[in-house]
């Protein structure tokens, strides 16, 4: 098998990814770094986000207002040490990017734009039109090309971490183009693999999203942290789950039922606002999770508008005019009349609540160091935490630049601190172990159980028990159905047995990755007794602080349920209080 060294391999290269890879460059420019990727990079999944990145820039703004709205935001289940970080490094790395090139927004004075964004008492949120991860991902991806020390490796799938002499020293992957199975050896790994929405059917996530960085690192003995919450975005088109970003909101648009009414008052987001006029923080531009909540009451109590694509709320753009549409939200009102056949500037747009982001991960320290030397990640795939129990809505760029950069020099610091020896022949043998795993997909005789139907099963189990609302018996049978689907999984064969391109088996391993994180999703949230931001509990209603001011740990068992574990939040200056979005307007 051919072996490919470097100092620092990077698994994914996306947002965090290509920011990691650009601060170790910079950092140290004789490093040697490989950066693996199972898509070009400029088909990451940052490229979707739409709606910007926060940072604090203008003068009524401050790092204090961000971190009490992002900490409130989470409902009190973030690490405020690492909140901390965030907002002081926050302006920093956006303005890097401007030096860099992206082309945000501007006001009319030349300065950037800043545009409100949901439960943030402040405008923060920088944007660059609705294209806003477009142009980073861009940005990072031209400023990644000018350091010859990042050798790229595109379209390969990372299999296995290499774990020898209790440090992480490489992965294997495979080379999809050719089929071959490949070494990386490395005295740091940073795993920058993006979330896993797709686990559920209904997703703003791309199709590339199933978890892989998270399975890497759960089956090598690190914890996932905090993985029953899971988002919701309110305003996802119906038909494909493709995101309206919630800068529609924040530009001024409203949310309707099949009454015409601004639901959200009804909510604890009130009182209503004049349409029309941004508003903060209240209506409109709650919390996602409150907002997706409110949804989830309105269906019950028959509010909801049918469509053939499921009940819908309207979301109304009109008034915001065609110039300020087409200057500001121009891709919003392009997906709307390409998906759905409805021109925002017309009519309002029917919009469902969609799963949008994982706000658990890899669990990571503020360093963005797991519990396994020499590994490191950052980006949607880990929880530092800084997004909670619920993350504030443009938090994400934020995070996958500040964190991104921070396992980098990370690992910088790991590598300086010794040459430790390396065993080849260990390492050797780990690799030939994961080629026999793969090899073992080929040779099953068509295995009897079918990718698609395993799939959908995982899919739908997740969607029945697992979304907005959730209770004790929906998530026995959800934990009881997913650990079948493991157990049958080790039948699942491929029908294609050719080496090249083989999307069977690329499909094959990322649905491995997905039913262990389906299945750390939903032991970790029945163990949580209590509601707490995104995680809503039926049978639980009320927030428990005594018991759960915790992050949960869910540690990888192979033929078991994983183990769940806890550990208590850092707590360094605001405590626990209540989480109020009413009143609180412009
Ligand atoms: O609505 C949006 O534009 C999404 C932003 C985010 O998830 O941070």
């Amino acid at each position: 098998m051919e072996i490919i060294r470097s100092d620092v391999a990077i698994i994914g290269a996306g947002g965090a990814g290509l920011r990691a890879a650009i601060a170790l460059a910079e950092t140290d420019p004789l490093l040697k770094i490989s950066l693996i990727s199972k898509v070009y990079p400029m088909r990451s999944h940052t490229c979707a986000a739409e709606g910007g990145a926060a940072g604090v820039i203008k003068p009524d703004d401050s790092l204090e207002h961000h971190f009490n709205d992002t900490v409130g935001g989470g409902d009190w289940l973030c690490d405020q040490d690492a909140v901390d970080y965030l907002v002081r490094e926050a302006p920093k790395e956006l303005l890097q990017l401007e030096h860099w090139g992206c082309p945000w927004s501007r006001e009319p004075d030349g300065s950037v734009a800043v545009r409100p964004f949901g439960g943030m008492q402040k405008q923060r949120t920088w944007f660059a039109a609705d294209k806003s991860g477009f142009h980073i991902l861009h940005t990072l991806f031209q400023t990644s090309l000018k350091f010859p020390s990042i050798e790229r490796y595109d379209e390969y799938y990372a299999t296995d971490l290499i774990v020898d002499d209790g440090r992480c020293q490489g992965f294997t992957a495979i080379e999809m183009r050719s089929g071959q199975m490949r070494r990386f050896e490395a005295r740091a790994v940073i795993i920058a693999g993006g979330g896993a929405g797709r686990m559920f059917p209904f997703t703003t996530n791309g199709a590339i999203k199933t978890g892989d960085g998270m399975a890497l690192a759960y089956r090598a003995g690190v914890a996932l942290k905090d993985m029953e919450f899971v988002q919701y975005h309110p305003t996802g088109l119906p038909n494909t789950g493709t995101l309206l970003t919630e800068a529609c909101r924040g530009e001024g648009g409203i949310l309707l039922n099949r009454n015409s009414r601004r639901f959200l008052q009804d909510y604890g987001m009130g009182p209503e606002t004049p349409v029309g006029k941004p508003q903060l923080k209240t209506m409109e531009l709650g919390p996602r999770d409150r907002v997706s909540q409110a949804f989830w009451h309105e269906q019950k109590k028959g509010n909801m508008l049918p469509t053939k694509y499921g009940d819908c709320m309207l979301l109304d753009l009109r008034h915001l005019g065609e110039k300020k549409i087409d200057e500001r939200l121009p891709l919003v009102r392009d997906m709307s009349i390409s998906y759905l056949g409805v021109d925002p500037v017309k009519d309002p747009v029917p919009v469902r609540p969609v799963v949008h982001y994982m706000m658990g991960g890899i669990d990571t320290d503020i360093d963005a160091a797991t519990s396994l030397p020499g590994l490191y990640a950052a980006g949607e795939c880990a929880c530092v935490s800084i997004n909670g129990a619920n993350r504030l809505g443009s938090n994400s760029l934020t995070e996958l630049l500040v964190f991104g950069r921070r396992a980098a020099l990370s690992a910088i610091e790991f590598i300086n601190s010794g040459k430790p020896s390396v065993n080849e022949v260990a390492l050797s043998a780990q690799a030939a172990a994961a080629q026999g795993r793969i090899r073992g997909l080929f040779e099953k005789a068509d295995g009897g159980e079918s990718l698609a139907g395993l799939r959908r099963e995982m899919m739908r189990t997740m969607e029945e028990n697992a979304g907005i609302y959730r209770e004790e018996e929906g998530l026995k049978a959800a934990c009881a159905i997913l650990s079948q689907l493991r157990r049958r999984y080790l039948d699942v064969g491929l029908t294609d047995r050719t080496n090249v391109y083989n999307t069977d088996l690329l499909q094959a391993l990322e649905l491995g990755s997905m039913l262990d994180c389906a299945e750390a999703v939903t032991v970790s949230a029945l163990a949580r007794t209590e509601s707490r931001g995104a995680h809503q509990r039926l049978d639980f209603v009320e927030r428990d602080d005594g018991k759960f001011l915790r992050h949960s740990l869910a540690y990888f068992r192979s033929h078991e349920p994983p183990r769940v574990d806890y550990r208590d939040v850092v707590i360094t200056k605001s405590q626990p209080g209540v989480r109020d979005y009413s009143g609180d307007h412009k």
